[in-house]
């Protein structure tokens, strides 16, 4: 039987959702990626890492690329959680900024789309929020996630999407 772990960032807990379903669909092991030894990456199979962006930068991600280029025989696979997902050119500056092709080639990144929780988030995350709404504001073509996330910057905002595992999963 494969072995498959599935490591996480998580800051509002949309990350761990996604990490949640994944190892389920895997029957893998969830870990937050702060409790995680390296060693613990050897009995693995298939490891799959990810977690939320802030500012463009996917957080999580550091024990899987340690992993993806130190062990071979894996197989591996990224993933963030955005609200700009489904953006082509935004995924493709994600994907540049945050992983060197060579091991981009060994853990092809997947972009979910996330959920903004303007009630909960901590004050210094809603100033730098703030600031991205001003920028969204600036947008003459807006997405969809964009536009209700400037119609409801006081509420909730939810894109999660179980089905949107289903590629990372066909990837592995
Ligand atoms: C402070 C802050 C900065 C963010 N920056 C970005 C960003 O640069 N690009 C983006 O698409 N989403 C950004 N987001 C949205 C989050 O990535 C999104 O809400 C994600 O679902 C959060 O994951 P979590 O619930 O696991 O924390 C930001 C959210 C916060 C709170």
């Amino acid at each position: 039987m494969t072995n498959a772990l599935v490591i996480y960032r998580s800051k509002y807990g949309s990350a761990k959702q996604y990490a949640e379903w994944i190892a389920e669909a895997l029957s893998a092991d969830c870990i937050d990626e702060k409790t995680l030894a390296p060693a613990d990456f050897e009995r693995y199979d298939i490891i799959i890492g990810g977690g939320c962006v802030h500012a463009g930068k996917i957080l999580g991600l550091q024990k899987l690329k340690l992993a993806a280029s130190r062990l071979q025989g894996k197989r591996f696979a990224a993933y963030a959680v955005c609200f700009m997902a489904g953006d082509a050119s935004y995924e493709k500056t994600l994907l540049e900024r945050n992983l060197p092709p060579r091991l981009a080639l060994r853990a092809p990144l997947f972009v979910f789309p996330g959920r903004v929780d303007f009630t909960a988030m901590k004050r210094m995350d809603r100033s730098l929020f703030n600031m991205i709404l001003a920028m969204l504001r600036k947008e003459p073509n807006k997405t969809p996630a964009q536009q209700a996330l400037l119609d409801n910057s006081d509420g909730v905002c939810d894109f999660t999407n179980r089905d949107a595992i289903a590629p990372l999963l066909a990837s592995l």
